[in-house]
């Protein structure tokens, strides 16, 4: 993006990632901006979610800086098949953050195409995600991926005597995704 190679590298996630991943997440979670989270969860469950994850397949890479911590997550979770609500495989709920001082360096662009040519690969069709609606930063990046809004749950979020609205959006797998074929 900026012609320059950056000094961070994207990988996929390990196991061995969870305390750096937990702690990038929590710096990211309280700003009290961007994420729902306004805290990681614990190191526990930040482990186990790794590990669902990895044994799954899915998507979820990690950007790492020259000494291996992470400084950015981005991951598309698809929720564990359901036999009595079937129907839902085919979609996945994508998450991503950065540290601050690595933003705007076209990092949040590389762990996105990375994520859905993995989601391609295991056959996703459709990637959706909700955004604050304040995040204009977030929603420019996922419209120049194709995502469209979907809807848009109005005051949905209250925080430190703030409203924000909740953008709903999607990108259905290129180049005709739902047509049934
Ligand atoms: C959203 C986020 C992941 C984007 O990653 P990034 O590395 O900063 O984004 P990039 O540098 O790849 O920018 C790609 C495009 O996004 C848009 N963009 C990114 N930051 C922007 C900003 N502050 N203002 C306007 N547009 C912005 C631009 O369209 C940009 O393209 P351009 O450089 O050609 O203009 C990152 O800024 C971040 O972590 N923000 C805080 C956490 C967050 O919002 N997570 C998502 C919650 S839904």
């Amino acid at each position: 993006m900026n012609g320059k190679p950056l000094p961070a590298e994207i990988r996929p996630i390990r196991e061995a990632d969870a305390e750096s991943y937990r702690a990038c997440l929590d710096r990211v979670a309280r700003e009290r901006l961007y994420l729902a989270f306004t805290e990681a969860p614990s190191a526990a469950e930040a482990k186990f979610f790794i590990k669902a994850m990895v044994q799954r397949g899915l998507p979820f890479v990690v950007a790492v800086d020259p000494s291996d911590t992470v400084i950015g997550w981005c991951d598309i979770h698809v929720p564990p098949d359901n036999p009595l609500r079937p129907g839902f495989q085919h979609a996945g709920q994508l998450g991503m953050g950065l540290d601050e001082s690595w933003r705007g360096k076209g990092l949040g662009t590389r762990m996105l195409q990375v994520c859905f040519d993995w989601a391609q690969r295991i056959g996703l069709e459709r990637i959706e995600l909700q955004v604050y609606a304040s995040n204009s930063g977030a929603i420019a990046l996922y419209r120049k991926f194709g995502f469209v809004t979907e809807g848009v749950r109005v005051r949905a979020r209250k925080l430190d005597q703030h409203y924000d609205d909740i953008v709903i959006m999607a990108r259905l797998r290129p180049p005709q995704a739902n047509n049934g074929g």
